[in-house]
């Protein structure tokens, strides 16, 4: 494996095979956690790996240098999968100074015991000289968490962009030019959809000024580096930190004894008859898919239906736990509404359509609720409210 990102700058991190569940999120093609290091009269390392995978960074740092004569050791992101390795680096480079802001160094003490540690406190527009390369930082507060940090090399301008621009998706290539561009266009969006869709303002403040930059590298924190394809990438995070629909509908669901699956099969056929082929149409139940694709999915979805019968007088759990995580992400720009089978009495279509008040979706019908098995003319119904779903596609983005 090709290790060196440019002359002097080394990536020394973990390929995480293995890994299918990162905190919720399915990781289909696993993960990387990058760490970089920096040869030069003072040799820094940028970030490091989730604690399980110290031993692996600290060996290929030692293939470059002894990692005791690390001298600085910056940290741009204070979440565990890339400073859980600080307490051993730390250890292993006793001459070293942690390079931080002031919100990481905060975050850093309640996770580890940081006495011992020297810090370097850092904010936007200082720089570091490490001799032939100079470090300047960009705080990015919001682009995950507060203490979200970038670090910038003028003399490479090279960027190291931290959790935005990752990718879960274990490779041996670790430049964008070495793996199918697809693939890797398709982790970078589900990278977006699921950590970054709530973050839209932060995120598009933080394009530009990457924009402004003009940079040659973006090394993030997961998944490949950037440098045939940094234009692509963020025309395309353009469009996505801002959730710009395309001429999608979703219909999502779950059931019991089928008729809130003749329901949306039924949506489907109104918005197919009323959009195909120009509108790509999607049917999901729930439980043969995952929070992460769908969230995938409503990231530049025009409209969708979200569908549960009544269950002991409320929602179908998979369905208000689909719905639940879609909220906290928050997807903008989406139409849509609720529907569902019930036996007797309020409860899950009417709590469906609650959650879609709360995501502050434009409703495009009041709540569709059919009594048991639904008839020819509630079928007939279910299509002109597929109808629906099309049309505003087809509204909101003009051919
Ligand atoms: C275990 C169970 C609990 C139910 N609880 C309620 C309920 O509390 N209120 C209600 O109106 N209907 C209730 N129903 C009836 C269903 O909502 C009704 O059969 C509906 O058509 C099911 O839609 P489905 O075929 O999509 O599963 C219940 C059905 C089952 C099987």
């Amino acid at each position: 494996m090709n290790r060196t990102i440019v002359d002097g700058i080394h990536w020394v991190g973990y390929v995480d095979w293995n890994i299918r569940d990162f905190h919720g999120y399915v990781t289909d093609r696993g993960s990387t956690y990058n760490a970089y290091l920096i040869e030069d009269r003072e040799p820094a390392l940028i970030d490091t790996v989730k604690a399980p995978y110290a031993a692996d960074l600290l060996r290929h740092v030692s293939e470059r240098m002894n990692p005791a004569d690390l001298r600085w050791v910056v940290c741009n992101h204070a979440e565990p999968d890339h400073s859980g390795s600080l307490p051993a680096v730390m250890a292993a480079a006793p001459h070293a100074t942690l390079v931080c802001d002031a919100k990481c160094k905060g975050i850093l003490e309640m996770y580890y015991d940081t006495s011992g540690w020297r810090f370097k406190i850092v904010q936007t527009g200082d720089t570091l000289s490490l001799g032939r390369r100079t470090l300047e930082f960009i705080e990015t507060p919001m682009t995950h968490w507060p203490e979200s940090m970038a670090t910038w090399i003028p003399q490479d301008r090279l960027l190291f962009s931290m959790d935005a621009f990752g990718q879960h998706y274990a490779t041996s290539g670790r430049f964008d030019d070495e793996v199918q561009e697809s693939v890797l266009f398709f982790e970078a969006k589900t990278y977006v959809a699921n950590i970054l869709m709530l973050y839209s303002g932060p995120v598009t403040k933080a394009v530009a000024a990457v924009r402004r930059l003009d940079p040659a590298l973006i090394c993030p924190s997961h998944g490949v580096v950037w440098r045939r394809k940094v234009r692509e990438m963020l025309d395309l995070y353009d469009q996505w930190d801002v959730c710009q629909p395309v001429r999608k509908v979703l219909v999502m669901y779950d059931t019991m004894w089928k008729s809130t699956e003749m329901m949306a099969q039924a949506i489907v056929e109104g918005a197919l008859a009323e959009g195909g082929p120009a509108v790509d149409v999607k049917l999901f139940h729930v439980r043969a898919t995952t929070g992460t694709r769908l969230a995938t999915e409503m990231l530049d979805a025009a409209a969708f239906a979200a569908g549960s019968p009544t269950l002991n007088g409320t929602l179908m759990p998979a369905v208000a736990d689909a719905l639940t995580y879609l909220k906290g992400l928050r997807p903008a720009r989406k139409a849509g509404f609720a529907f569902g089978s019930y036996g007797w009495g309020r409860g899950g279509p009417e709590e469906v359509e609650q959650f879609l008040q709360a995501m502050k979706v434009e409703l495009l019908r009041p709540v569709l609720k059919l009594q048991y098995k639904p008839s020819a003319a509630g079928l007939e119904e279910c299509r002109e409210a597929g109808r629906l779903l099309a049309r505003h596609a087809l509204k909101v983005c003009p051919a």
